[in-house]
């Protein structure tokens, strides 16, 4: 655990190490039966270190998705147990999951899930306003600026591009600060300077803010933003980079998978 100082998250005093904000253990996750089962999850042993950004990467149907969402409860799990915080998620019944979910838990999803009757602001504030909870606002200030929706607030998702509207999931996902942010492919739709500016604020968020961070990424130069690259095959963790730069990311990537470079370089 790195010793910068994060206001939303400081250190307990004394030599017990900190909860991971999330944590993985024997994660198994199995779709289908007989000739149609797969194993997406294979017995995973994860931690995600509280006020630490994690980029996953990993060929496609590695599992990264079905990762995020068994973590996030968005899924059960085949076997082993999902944490967020000091509860295992399979301990929860329905409404205790959703409620979890909810307050605790920040996602991003491959396609967007905007509600398309509601404005991009109210969007945004949706979790908070379901919870009851009102949204700080001069947090709420920077999300919007940050990914650049100012302009954009009154619109519905339809009068939205693919890449505003990924914007206003990002801002959701973060607007009410949650535990911990799961990003599956945030930025797959956004040209270049967009997606520099989404990555830029999840990397302010954890840096500023103690957030912590998961995001699945094919992008090598999106992985440069995070604190250490997971890099999943077959439903298994099979190599960590701490301190990863784009460069190394892609070196990476080549060396054991070179269709997988080839993709992430376009
Ligand atoms: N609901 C489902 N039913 C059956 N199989 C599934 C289901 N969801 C995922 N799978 C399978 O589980 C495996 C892992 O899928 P997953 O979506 O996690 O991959 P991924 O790494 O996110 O891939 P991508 O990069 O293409 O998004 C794949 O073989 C996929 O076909
Ligand atoms: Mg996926």
């Amino acid at each position: 655990m790195s010793s910068s100082p994060h206001a939303a998250t400081p250190e307990p005093a004394g030599e017990a190490p900190a909860l991971p904000a999330a944590r993985g253990r024997g994660l198994t996750k199995v779709f289908g039966e007989g000739d149609t089962r797969v194993v997406a999850l294979d017995s995973i042993d994860v931690d995600f270190e509280r006020g630490r950004f994690t980029a996953i990467m990993g060929p496609s149907g590695s599992g990264k998705s079905t990762l995020m969402h068994c973590m996030a409860g968005l899924d059960s799990v085949s076997e082993g147990s999902a944490f967020i915080g000091e509860t295992d998620l399979s301990s929860l019944d329905d409404k205790k999951l959703t409620v979890l979910r909810r307050d605790q838990v920040g996602f991003v999803f491959q396609a967007f899930n905007l509600l398309p009757t509601l404005t991009a602001l109210e969007n945004i504030t949706l979790p908070m306003d379901i919870a009851g909870r009102k949204p700080d606002q001069a947090w709420l200030d920077v999300v919007i600026d940050t990914v650049g929706l100012r302009p954009r607030l009154a619109h519905r998702p339809s009068e939205l591009s693919g890449g505003q509207q990924q914007r206003v999931a990002c801002a959701r996902a973060l607007a009410g600060r949650p535990e911990i942010v799961f990003a599956d492919e945030p930025t797959g739709n956004l040209d270049s300077r967009s997606g520099a500016d989404v990555l830029g604020f999840l990397r302010q968020s954890v840096h500023d803010m103690g957030q912590t961070v998961v995001m699945v990424t094919h992008d090598p130069l999106a992985a440069g933003y995070a604190d250490r690259v997971l890099f999943l095959a077959d439903g298994r963790i099979v190599d960590e980079m701490l301190a990863p730069t784009a460069d190394r990311v892609l070196e990476r990537m080549k060396a054991f998978d070179p269709e997988t470079s080839a993709a992430g370089t376009h």
